[in-house]
């Protein structure tokens, strides 16, 4: 019997699935690591940091607590003092007010919180509007509803904001969803409330459901002008869904924890999908969840000081080899044009750093139509790391300018 072949193919909306760039780049990297070469990943936004201590100590606590089993089932909406903190935080952080029983939502990581979002909402066949580049689980989400992408250009000389005045009428027309995620990976853009109002009311007037990724809020390198939420505007709880991560700002990407907030129907709708597919996050990690959004913040001024030194260096070394980057203004990545040279080729650069010194970058396409011809860089390594990258790179035979 052959243990590779199964007798019944995959569904359509799994075969149909766009194919996955980093595939390739993933393989480029096993390859080196089986050959024994080193290998610096900054290709891959996996934070390097470790979880807060206080955060780790919740988590002991509720796993070693008799006087509840943490262990068991939890319920499908997650713990109701997880819920109470989600909506403190929000009110602590954006001044926005949220019932916490039916205005938020925990969820086992944004992404799983997005994907079924698009369950909820989207009909086989519907129109997505995506803008572009963007965190490519976005395209694999959308495609599992066997619904259609239609990428929007973020361009550098809009701050990576998309001109919704340009979205065609027949596009608008019948869209169901516009994703926005600000600050933004992969291009570091922000945004700010005038923005998000005006996106509120053009998503009202074509009755489409604005999806707001906020995974990076808490990675704005201006102290004065901090990252906000669509919901600090007026009345956009009946068009507006929030999506919030811990991954990022507390150093929990393998945990898997965010939330959801928004008005109660579409906070509804989303638990209803999730209650028939998950039974909502381990507890222990939902009574650290409590400690990380209502315990000490220090992390997240660790993460925006340690992410815009990084940044800082990364900047100054590419542009000592001659390679001019701008300085990302939040998040944790560099979003650079690829020297000229290259063209638009960013996978031909990309491999062709990675042959020469084991450096891993992100091809900018694999963000979408509009990531052509750019690169990101993780800033996922500390000083020492840094160095070295720059050295490697220095030494390398690359045209960068
Ligand atoms: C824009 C954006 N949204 C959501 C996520 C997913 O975050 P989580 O770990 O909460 O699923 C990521 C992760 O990289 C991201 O870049």
């Amino acid at each position: 019997m052959n243990a590779d072949k199964f007798i019944v193919p995959v569904a359509d909306r799994v075969a149909n699935l766009p194919p996955y760039v980093f595939a390739t780049v993933f393989g480029m990297k096993e390859q080196a690591l089986a050959a024994g070469r080193e290998v610096i990943d900054l290709g891959v936004g996996n934070p390097d940091g470790r979880a807060p201590d206080n955060v780790i100590a919740a988590l002991n606590v509720a796993l070693n607590d008799t006087s509840w089993n943490c262990h068991r089932y939890s319920t499908f909406r997650g713990l109701p003092r997880l819920r109470e903190a989600i909506a403190a935080w929000y009110y602590n952080r954006f001044v926005v007010q949220l019932d916490a029983d039916s205005q938020t939502l925990p969820l086992i990581g944004s992404k799983e919180g997005i994907a079924n979002l698009m369950r909820a909402y989207l009909n086989p066949g519907d129109t997505v509007i995506v803008p572009t580049p963007c965190y490519p689980a976005y395209f694999g989400a959308v495609r599992l509803c066997e619904a259609e992408i239609v990428e929007i250009p973020l361009r550098e000389e809009n701050g990576f904001r998309p001109v919704l005045g340009e979205i065609p009428a027949d596009v608008a027309q019948k869209a169901r969803m516009l994703l926005l995620n600000y600050p933004n990976n992969p291009t570091g853009g922000v945004c700010d409330l005038a923005f998000y109002a005006e996106a509120v009311a053009w998503c009202r007037a074509n009755k489409v459901i604005l999806v707001s990724d906020i995974a990076y809020s808490e990675l704005g390198f201006d102290p004065d002008d901090q990252p906000v939420s669509v919901l600090q505007v007026p009345g956009a709880m009946d068009v507006a869904i929030e999506f919030q991560s811990l991954s990022k700002s507390h150093n929990l990407a393998g945990w898997r924890v965010g939330f959801a907030v928004g008005g109660n129907e579409v906070i509804a709708a989303l638990g209803r999908v999730k209650s028939n597919v998950d039974f909502s996050l381990f507890g222990g990690i939902q009574m650290a969840a409590v400690e990380a959004l209502a315990g000490n913040q220090q992390i997240c001024h660790d993460n925006r000081k340690k992410y815009e030194q990084r940044a800082k260096a990364l900047v100054a070394g590419y542009g000592a080899l001659g390679w001019q980057v701008p300085m990302p203004p939040a998040t944790m990545y560099i979003w650079a044009r690829i020297p000229r040279s290259y063209g638009d080729d960013d996978f031909r650069f990309i491999s062709e750093v990675f042959e020469q010194t084991g450096v891993l970058l992100s091809p900018g396409s694999g963000f979408g139509e509009y990531g052509k011809g750019y690169c990101r860089t993780s800033l996922v390594v500390d000083q020492t790391g840094i160095e070295r990258v720059l050295a490697l790179l220095g030494q390398a035979d690359i045209k960068w300018d």
